[in-house]
């Protein structure tokens, strides 16, 4: 995934978090924890929680409407949907399709991409490559999780690490002719998966493997259950590597990052990855503090937010990575 022409380059960016904030004192009512614990393991202190009839398509619409109108693109326009979840309004049909429907974007394709908290990636690179192909048109990539109706809100080690949100962008082909120096787009992606870690963050039942019966609700076999450690630990490595094997496909050293818009799981990981790549941790968006982990969602909804409070400026480096179940992993450089 090499450098060529033509590149795809972010128009517009959005975001959306439902109103509603659980922070870890309301947590300490509800389970065994206390804000000390989830603060020093983890740096989340609150995260948004979507309303009684919110779904997933909503709050993807909302991000994706604002990504529009930053870029000044009418929904009219677009020629794809990419929508990065694994908590759809339906199991069929795709969340994507209920987005392409709230935002009247016509019958252009629309579908859902299940990489968990890769998602963003995964979804920014597969429009990448149409872009490249030359097959014109802007996209809009979604990461969107509406984490918390399939949580079990009775288990510690992970109802307090997430939340809900949606981030967007509009990827369209770049503007600017062969001449430009310092072209902005994205440089380079790259992905991986490792199938053999799949247990370590699944949600067992509801599919084909085990359906779901009275038994296995009673047991929240339909929720998320996690290996929270070897999780931890394949995150630090493999966001370090992945991180620095785009930034070398881009051909770009740590030191010209501007910032690192990673995946906010943990901040303890992120500040192990941030000295493993000799960055320096004030380079990198972070807002885990106040979102937790929102999944896909949590590198657009950063890059959003840096964006609109002018931290990200044009021609600024970045580097992007992710890492989730599956597992699936990724980073990105992109020149925004
Ligand atoms: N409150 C209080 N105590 C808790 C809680 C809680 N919410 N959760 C677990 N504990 C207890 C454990 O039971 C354990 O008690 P014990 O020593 O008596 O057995 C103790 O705290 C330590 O537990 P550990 O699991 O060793 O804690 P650790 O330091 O590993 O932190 C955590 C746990 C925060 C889950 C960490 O492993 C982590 O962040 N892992 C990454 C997981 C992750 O981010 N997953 C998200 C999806 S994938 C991704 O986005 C990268």
């Amino acid at each position: 995934m090499s450098i060529s022409r033509p590149r795809s380059r972010i128009y517009g960016t959005g975001r959306y978090v439902p109103s509603h904030v659980l922070t870890n004192q309301d947590l300490e009512c509800m389970v065994d924890t206390t804000d000390a614990w989830i603060t020093e393991r983890t740096g989340i202190k609150e995260r948004h929680i979507a309303g009684e009839g919110e779904v997933t398509s909503d709050m993807a619409a909302a991000a994706g409407r604002a990504a529009l109108e930053m870029a000044g693109i009418p929904a009219s326009k677009l020629s794809m949907i990419i929508v990065g979840t694994i908590s759809p309004d339906t199991p069929m049909p795709a969340c994507a399709v209920h987005v392409q429907q709230k935002l009247g974007a016509g019958t252009c394709p629309s579908f859902d991409l299940s990489a968990a908290c890769a998602g963003f990636l995964y979804g920014m690179s597969i429009a990448d490559q149409f872009i490249r192909s030359g097959q014109g048109g802007y996209i809009l990539v979604v990461g969107v999780e509406l984490l918390s109706r399939i949580l079990n809100w009775k288990d510690r080690t992970t109802c307090v690490l997430f939340g809900d949100g949606a981030g967007a962008v509009v990827l369209g082909p770049s503007d600017e002719g062969p001449e430009v120096e310092r072209p902005r787009g994205v440089l380079a992606t790259k992905l991986y998966t490792d199938g053999s870690l799949a247990e370590a963050l699944v949600i067992p039942g509801g599919g084909s493997r085990e359906p779901l019966t009275p038994e296995a609700l009673a047991a929240s076999r339909n929720k998320v259950h996690m290996s929270g450690q070897e999780i931890f630990k394949v995150a630090v490595k493999n966001l370090t590597s992945a991180t620095k094997e785009s930034l070398d496909a881009a051909g770009m050293l740590p030191e010209q990052v501007d910032w690192v818009v990673a995946h906010q799981a943990n901040l303890r990981i992120l500040n192990q990855v941030a000295a493993r790549l000799a960055i320096p941790p004030e380079r990198f968006i972070l807002n885990i503090e106040r979102y937790g982990n929102t999944s896909s969602a949590s590198i657009p909804i950063a890059l959003d937010e840096a964006v609109r409070d002018g931290r990200i400026q044009p021609g600024h480096n970045l580097a992007m990575c992710a890492l989730g179940a599956g597992i699936s992993w990724g980073g990105a450089v992109v020149r925004f």
